[in-house]
């Protein structure tokens, strides 16, 4: 159950330190939370464009309070994370494009492995009980593309350095868990880490580089068709709101239950609900209204893996989550929200989220 009134019973009036808030899954975080009437307390750099969802929703002025800085920066988010005396952390911050991780390797690495490590420090300086949730995502298994779900047991790995800096960051959870955050001593150190894994997502206001949706929205703009890269990968589209939704769930799980849920979750789409980039972008065009796309043939391509499942078995038993829209409900919902030209971009988020969380 991922409803309003058990969320608003679990957030309302708590602090919530929120890494990666001036992105685009923390931009929507931050209005689910600001809904359920959590106070939040953002740590991020600026957003890096002008029309970032965060900027057109004025998102400073959902936050509490919102520092602009690096998680590389140890001791400022250190001094930070432990003023606020948060009783939940969700760690978003990343460096989280597959293209940037092969252009600058080694600072994919520090911000996603040792960013984690910065964070879990700083956790474990805080004097009062508090719960973590720290996102990764789909890509830390080692992946032989050989179509077969993961689930939380399998080998953790990654051949491009984002996916590998994302599979460093589950060990960089899982040590600091055992060594500092051991359930089995909880009565002392009052904290629970869990790890959440879900794959792309998708959702209004996303104007990133090199992602499908924005790059469709900005060929529809230009009157352009959208090469398609990679035009038959299958990947597990999920709406934005679908994993945030999860790790709100996971969260409010902790704190019934600090102990049974300190582990790592797959928030997966149903397997059997795939569709390919080619799929996507005509659902898309179709409930937009317009577009239009042509097939690259690109050769000397970076490596991108070109298919992900994940069985989320173990977020279903143990936390009752389930995916609630499939994959063509995700992509219509994404295309109004990019079509509607009366509402502002809060006003649109908030329709979705009230929708969603009903
Ligand atoms: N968007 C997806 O499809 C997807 C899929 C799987 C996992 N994830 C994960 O979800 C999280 C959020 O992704 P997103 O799509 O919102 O990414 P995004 O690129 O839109 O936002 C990244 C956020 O991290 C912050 N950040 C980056 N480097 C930082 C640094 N050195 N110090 C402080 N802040 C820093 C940015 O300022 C921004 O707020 C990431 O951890 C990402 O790996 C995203």
């Amino acid at each position: 159950m991922v409803a309003e009134q058990y969320l608003k019973s679990v957030f309302k009036g708590k602090r919530v330190f929120v890494t990666g808030h001036t992105g685009f899954k923390g931009a929507w975080l931050l209005q689910i939370l600001n809904w359920l009437g959590a106070n939040v307390k953002g740590y991020s750099l600026e957003p890096e464009k002008s029309n970032d969802l965060y900027n057109q929703i004025s998102g400073d002025s959902l936050c509490y309070s919102s520092v602009i800085a690096d998680i590389c920066d140890k001791q400022k988010l250190t001094t930070e994370l432990v003023r606020f005396e948060p009783d939940f952390v969700f760690h978003l911050a990343a460096q989280a494009l597959v293209k940037r991780g092969y252009e600058m390797p080694s600072y994919t690495f520090m911000v996603n492995a040792q960013g984690t490590a910065h964070v879990l420090d700083a956790i474990h300086s805080l004097k009062t009980p508090c719960i973590g949730v720290m996102i990764t995502t789909d890509k830390v298994y080692d992946n032989p593309e050989r179509g077969i779900p993961f689930n939380e047991d399998d080998k953790l790995g990654g051949y491009d350095p984002y996916s590998a800096s994302k599979a460093a960051a589950e060990i960089v959870i899982d040590s600091y868990r055992r060594s500092f955050f051991n359930p089995a001593f909880y009565i002392q150190h009052h904290k629970s880490i869990a790890a959440a894994r879900a794959g792309n997502v998708i959702g209004g206001g996303d104007f990133s580089d090199n992602r499908i949706i924005p790059d469709i929205v900005r060929s529809i703009s230009f009157g352009e068709s959208v090469g398609l890269r990679n035009p038959f990968s299958v990947r597990p589209w999920q709406h934005v709101l679908e994993p945030l939704g999860a790790y709100l769930l996971l969260a409010a799980k902790l704190t019934e239950d600090p102990l049974r849920y300190a582990t790592a979750y797959n928030f997966g789409p149903n397997p059997e609900d795939m569709l390919t980039v080619e799929e996507l972008t005509k659902i898309f065009f179709n409930a937009y209204g317009s577009g239009s796309h042509k097939n690259l043939e690109l050769e000397n391509m970076p490596h991108e893996a070109k298919l992900l499942l994940l069985d989320s078995t173990k977020a279903l038993v143990e936390l009752g989550w389930k995916s609630k829209m499939n994959a063509q409900t995700a992509i219509e919902m994404t295309a109004k929200w990019y079509a509607d030209k009366h509402n502002n971009a809060h006003n649109k988020c908030m329709e979705q989220i009230k929708a969603y969380f009903l």
